[in-house]
């Protein structure tokens, strides 16, 4: 026998024979790089393969794994031919489907087990839309290392999670599902669930591989239809979707999906520049690309491939890792190696990516590792009920407040809690709940109910259903369009009551993958309720309960006090009665706009200024002739219980280069009679580029607590970072020139100054 191969496999025996023994490997980087040669070395082309297969489990399996799927998977996966499963869920069940590998199979690598854990496993925190406007990262850490656990405590070891797609466009339903419309704080986010979920050692017992998705462009989607053609030119691409996918990358997430759409005639399942040349080529990222559901064989549908031979040799071509579900790695990519259409290389790299997460992961050392029926035991899922309530709280936006009806007095005899969502312990629960169950979250009404002294009378009247239909997550939502028997009695309550807390919105699966809708008011009887409601008492709270930004003019017209409290979650009706009583001053800042119709969709702040912006007296400029241009409710937007007022913008210096930075400094005080949390932002614009530049963009924000009076200087150090864009040279840099720098308490109401940066 050849000296290397003697070498190799003693390497190999050292890894191989620790399985199940909990013996602690050195996991350097060195030390895996050579044990993944080494597995790689043994296996066949057919393993290889096998390692890119990835195999549904049924819905929400929890039996033995002769529920796996076919008796053909099951044999698949006896011969080492699947290298991972999604939603195979509970201890037992990994279990089962680990033993089927480590028994049988010829090479014995564990299966890593992935499932969607959007926000939260069990305890559901708010959708990621809601918990972004919360601008808290460490809560969202927080959260995302609660999901982590539980999802431990049910066999997963790998979440599809977090969705950093950029999105301007409230038709579409995934808007829920990510961080709004910007990139800088889509960024943040992504990086605090990232690190949430993965902790700081992947090798950890209680952290799981996370995943940016989609790779690239889908929140894109044109005119907001899910799955929609995007077209994306390269300044956008560029300088919009793809900084939080880099900072996914620095951070060091384990995993990237991509995605089913198309980018300018290029389905990105099959974009090289976007997966081998940007990703893993100038960003040197080392871990595996998963394609999203089917997305390999869907480019058959985008016209792209002929059939799934073709697809799988495009993807593969392009850098996608791990055909999930889909079928064509499996069917197809043996074949491709062998009559000489894919490189073996590429397989190899893929197969190495893969390994390389297993082995971060600790899976190599126990495959059982993620199968431990104790981790369940030790978990107390009514503290993390707790932790979400705090999160929930935090995430939501007072949007009005006139006549200081919130908070709510304790002096009010009676309150009517009204409407289709007012005690629905579902739609709080939002899409995507993973194993959130059904009608388990604390409804409004519930909330209000446990929050008032003794002497309020607090009374419920739906008025209005809001769906007839079963809910779930593939089924098409009925919306009531024609029962109104509730009406009269909602409108009695509300004339008899001395407050009224209208509870309108989505229901759970309004938003989420395929719900995309051309209309974004208060669908069904709602809009028409809520005007009979206020024609009797118009002491009236809007509390909205939504999956993305909603059409709402008329209530921002003709109602006092809106409480945007999206899906929040298992604990949503306590958060929300939180902050409608004040033990929660709400300091949740809008991470989207609310449009004045849906009919300005596409809207973001960060725009362009065109060529047009104004033209005195004339029609002929930027804007539309029948509404305002600009939103109902800016990005960044929302109110408190206190008001802060903001002092002048000062700046260390009105000169930079790439060696002196500057500070901007600003005073905020709290003017008002209560405490306070601001979010105080920092926003810049390069005022001349090669390439045209927005309005304006967030670069960074702080959290400030104020006591009543209190004042705090708060400094935002500017970074040639902050400054740089993807530029006409196609790289990112910072030119030389004049900057706009702005500081304030949303995306509109701002303090300003300027500087130049000269290299
Ligand atoms: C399709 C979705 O687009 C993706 O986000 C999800 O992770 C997969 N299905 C798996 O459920």
């Amino acid at each position: 026998m050849k000296k290397q191969t003697l070498y190799i496999i003693t390497l190999l025996l050292s890894c191989l024979t620790t399985f199940g023994q909990n013996s602690k490997i050195p996991s350097s980087i060195e030390n895996i790089e050579m044990k993944i040669d080494s597995v790689l070395s043994l296996m066949t082309l057919e393993e290889k393969v096998g390692q890119l297969v990835q195999y549904n489990g049924s819905w929400d399996l929890t039996g033995p794994a002769s529920e796996l799927g076919s008796k053909q998977k099951e044999d698949n996966l006896k011969n080492g031919l699947v290298g991972s499963m999604l939603n195979v869920l509970s201890v037992e069940a990994t279990r089962e489907a680990q033993k089927l590998v480590m028994e049988n199979s010829r090479m014995k690598i564990p299966l890593i087990f992935g499932y969607d854990v959007i926000h939260g496993y069990k305890t559901i925190f708010p959708i990621p839309l809601g918990e972004t406007a919360s601008w808290d990262l460490d809560a969202m850490e927080r959260s995302a290392r609660i999901a982590a656990i539980e999802s431990v405590a049910e066999g997963v070891n790998w979440t599809f999670s977090p969705m950093i797609d950029v999105s301007r466009d409230a038709r579409w339903g995934r808007i829920m599902e990510g961080s709004g419309e910007d990139p800088y704080l889509t960024s943040v986010v992504g990086v605090a669930k990232i690190k949430g979920y993965q902790g700081d050692d992947l090798a950890g017992d209680l952290t799981i591989a996370a995943t940016a998705k989609h790779f690239a462009g889908y929140g894109f989607a044109e005119a907001g239809r899910d799955y929609n053609t995007v077209n994306l030119g390269e300044n956008e691409l560029q300088n919009s979707v793809l900084p939080p996918f880099k900072a996914a990358a620095e951070a060091g997430v384990a995993t990237f999906m991509n995605s089913f759409n198309e980018i300018d005639g290029i389905p990105s399942t099959g974009n090289k520049y976007l997966q081998r040349d940007l990703l893993k080529g100038e960003w040197d990222w080392k871990g595996f690309m998963v394609s999203d559901w089917a997305s390999i064989t869907e480019m058959i549908d985008h016209g792209f491939a002929k059939d799934k031979k073709h697809a799988a040799q495009i993807a593969m071509n392009a850098g996608s890792d791990m055909d999930m579900e889909g079928g064509a790695y499996e069917s197809s990519l043996a074949e491709l190696v062998k009559e000489g259409s894919i490189e073996e290389t590429l397989i190899d790299d893929a197969v190495k990516r893969v390994l390389r997460v297993k082995f971060k992961l600790g899976l190599f050392e126990d495959p059982y590792k993620y199968s431990n029926p104790d981790v369940k035991k030790n978990i107390s899922y009514e503290d993390h009920r707790k932790e979400a309530r705090t999160i929930a709280a935090k995430s939501i936006v007072l949007l009005k407040n006139e006549k200081q009806l919130l908070p709510i007095n304790n002096t009010v005899k009676s309150i009517a809690v009204i409407g289709p969502l007012a005690n629905d312990k579902d739609a709080p629960i939002g899409n995507w709940r993973a194993q959130g169950e059904a009608n388990s979250a604390v409804s409004v009404l519930e909330g209000i109910k446990g929050a008032v002294n003794k002497n309020t009378k607090v009374e419920y009247a739906l008025g209005t259903i809001l769906g007839t239909s079963e809910r779930s997550f593939l089924l098409p939502l009925d919306i009531n369009t024609s029962d109104r028997s509730g009406f009269q009695a909602a409108i009695e309550l509300a004339k008899n009551s001395e407050l009224v807390v209208m509870v309108l919105g989505e229901d759970a699966f309004q938003a989420g993958e395929g719900r995309s809708q051309a209309k974004i008011g208060l669908a069904g009887l709602q809009q028409e309720l809520l005007e009979e409601i206020k024609k009797v008492n118009s002491n009236i709270v809007l509390v909205l309960i939504n999956g993305r930004p909603m059409e709402i003019s008329w209530a921002s017209e003709n109602l006092p006090a809106i409480v945007v409290a999206w899906q929040l979650g298992s604990e949503s009706g306590n958060a929300i009665a939180d902050v409608l009583f004040g033990k929660y001053n709400p300091s949740g800042k809008l991470p989207v706009s609310f449009p004045r119709l849906v009919g300005q969709e596409p809207l973001y702040y960060n725009q362009k200024n065109t060529g047009r912006p104004t033209n005195g007296e004339h029609v002929t400029y930027s804007h539309y002739t029948d509404v305002k241009k600009d939103a109902l409710y800016p990005f960044g937007y929302g109110l408190s219980y206190t008001q802060f007022e903001y002092g002048d913008l000062s700046l260390s210096r009105t000169e930079m280069n790439s060696e002196n930075n500057i500070e901007a400094t600003i005073t905020i005080k709290n003017t008002g009679k209560v405490k306070g949390k601001e979010v105080v932002q920092l926003y810049l614009q390069d005022i001349i580029g090669s390439r045209t530049r927005p309005v304006k963009e967030l670069k960074g924000f702080q959290l400030v607590e104020l006591e009543p009076g209190e004042s705090k200087t708060v400094t935002f150090p500017i970074t040639t970072k902050m400054l740089e864009f993807y530029t006409a040279n196609r790289v990112w840099e910072v030119e030389d020139g004049e900057f706009n720098i702005f500081v304030g308490g949303n995306s509109i109401d701002l303090k300003s100054s300027n500087f130049k940066f000269k290299n």
